[in-house]
């Protein structure tokens, strides 16, 4: 595929011993922090370097690591040689030695897993940070560090125990790194070489089990072989022509990201998740609501959240900049952005959305019976999200299982942390309606009438659904059956976005 590799990668040989070299100074997500402070942490995460220089001017060894890794000064060797197994480093690659001094040849960046683990992720040098501040090299192939998009997949993916899970376009291994924590074998995948090396580094200085690496594209590598949990950050930039590989799939428009869906189908195990970031082509012809539809594989569930849409001008300054071309002869900027124009105008393109695509295998949806969402929601989250995710599956599994009647005789808690607020003019006396919000997970709001709200309001789980509506009738001089006729819609949607969990009959309190 022609990738340059200016430079060849560290051997992962005397990666332990670097590990606990970086452990001892405190080269940690927690130890940069109180060494850098807040302000210079987050200036470094914009790519912005000079409060952390000032931050780093004192001898310690946490300041020698800064400089070395993150912020790609040379150090003198004897400093370095105070802190490091410097002839190992140097030796493997790790650093250069030349007229008394060493530079890093790659960026090591701390990074805290879930659990408080320490970890490192290793990526090409200048590149650690992606997005708007400008990755700084133009080069094809470099294999960039975590960024937003990153941490976003890694929260939303369900994390249980799985025998085998892959990682789609591992880049520098954030994605395995994870994965690696709740399965027994990762297979983690690139089209370019070089982040396959990287994803060794990463996994090897953090202390994570080796992952099965392969070289190619999409599921081309892995041909035969079906996973329990599938995960890809893929190259999903919709652009005119593909410059670079960690964000352009080369193929024309959504395309990488619908085929990549579309194939997923035949590669889940049964009862397997598949979660991934994409981008979508919002035309003129079409909604893309059914746009995505058409995305999902047989025999696979759904659930498609868009978290975001821009037209079709603030999607192409945003990558212009993300590639640094803003910077370059404004005659060659325009021409640039001309031609993200061109190509959306000629394939009928008014905007792009944003979001997140989960998948599950399901016995339900192989026999034609699949839960497919679809829904639009950018508000913040609760992240990590996957629990929530997990969930959401689940009462889909319920409901689909359920008629009205049986609703009826289902027993409801209400979820944690749902409040209800009431909104209307100021000092009048009843509201104009009442909203039930979540604190976790989606942080969803629902309009609900008086029956919704009285209703969620004493749902613990003692009492059937059907004798707490014939309460609410007698209490509001209601028809019970005409209450018990209108509400089971309501109770539906409250159980579909979460506000209310059925509990198991194993589980119900005695009432
Ligand atoms: C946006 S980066 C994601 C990196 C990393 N997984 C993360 O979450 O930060 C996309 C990665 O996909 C790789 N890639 C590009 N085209 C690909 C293809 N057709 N098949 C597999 N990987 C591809 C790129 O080399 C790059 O490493």
């Amino acid at each position: 595929m022609g990738h340059v590799s200016k430079t060849s990668l560290p051997a992962p040989d005397h990666a332990t011993r670097l590990r606990e070299a970086l452990l001892a100074a405190a080269f940690t997500a927690d130890g940069l922090l109180d060494l850098l402070g807040a302000p210079a942490y987050a200036a470094l995460a914009r790519s912005e370097t000079v409060p952390a220089l000032r931050a780093t001017r004192g001898e310690a060894p946490l300041d020698t690591l800064v400089r070395l890794f993150l912020l790609q000064h040379p150090v003198a060797s004897g400093r370095a040689a105070a802190v490091l197994p410097l002839p190992e480093c140097v030796a493997d690659g790790w650093l250069t030695e030349s007229d008394g001094e060493v530079r890093a040849s790659v960026d090591v960046r701390p990074y805290g897993g879930p659990d408080g683990q320490d970890w490192f992720i290793v990526s090409d040098l200048g590149c650690a940070v992606g997005g708007a501040g400008g990755i700084g090299s133009h080069e094809e192939g470099v294999v960039l560090g975590i960024g937003g998009a990153s941490t976003t997949l890694a929260g939303i993916t369900v994390r249980r125990p799985v025998a085998t899970a892959l990682d789609i376009g591992t880049g520098s291994g954030i994605q395995a790194l994870h994965a690696s924590q709740h399965a027994t074998r990762v297979t983690a995948t690139d089209l370019n070489p070089r982040a396959l090396g990287f994803t060794q580094l990463t996994l090897a200085l953090s202390g994570a089990a080796p992952a099965d690496l392969r070289e190619g594209s999409l599921y081309e590598p892995v041909a035969g072989e079906t996973y329990d949990l599938i995960v890809s950050n893929p190259p999903f930039v919709i652009s005119p022509g593909a410059r670079l590989t960690y964000r352009d799939g080369g193929m024309a428009g959504d395309g990488l990201c619908r085929t990549l869906v579309q194939q997923t189908g035949e590669r889940l195990n049964e009862g397997g998740y598949a979660h991934f970031l994409a981008n979508w082509q919002h035309t003129e012809d079409e909604e893309w609501q059914d746009r995505l539809r058409s995305w999902v594989p047989h025999g696979c569930d759904a659930w498609i959240v868009q978290r975001e849409v821009q037209d079709v001008t603030q999607y192409a300054e945003l990558w212009l900049r993300d590639s640094g071309d803003h910077r370059t002869e404004p005659a060659e900027y325009a021409a640039r952005y001309d031609a993200w124009l061109d190509e959306f105008e000629a394939s009928g393109t008014k905007g792009v959305g944003f979001g997140w695509i989960t998948l599950r295998k399901s016995v339900a949806a192989a026999a034609g019976d699949p839960s497919i969402v679809i829904e639009e929601w950018p508000h913040a989250v609760e992240q990590p999200l996957g629990p929530a995710i997990e969930a959401h599956f689940a009462r889909q599994d319920y409901l689909r299982e359920q008629d009205d009647a049986a609703l009826l005789t289902g027993h409801f808690t209400l979820a944690a942390e749902v409040v209800q607020e009431q909104v209307g003019l100021p000092g009048a006396e009843d509201p104009e309606h009442v909203v039930l919000r979540q604190n976790r997970g989606m942080r969803r709001a629902t309009k609900v009438d008086a029956v919704g709200a009285g209703f969620a309001g004493v749902c613990d789980g003692s009492l059937p659904a059907g004798r707490i509506l014939d309460a609410i009738a007698q209490l509001m001089n209601e028809d019970p059956v005409l209450l018990r006729d209108r509400t089971p819609r309501a109770i539906r949607l409250l159980v579909e976005e979460g506000f209310l969990e059925p509990v198991p009959p194993a589980g119900r309190a005695a009432g």
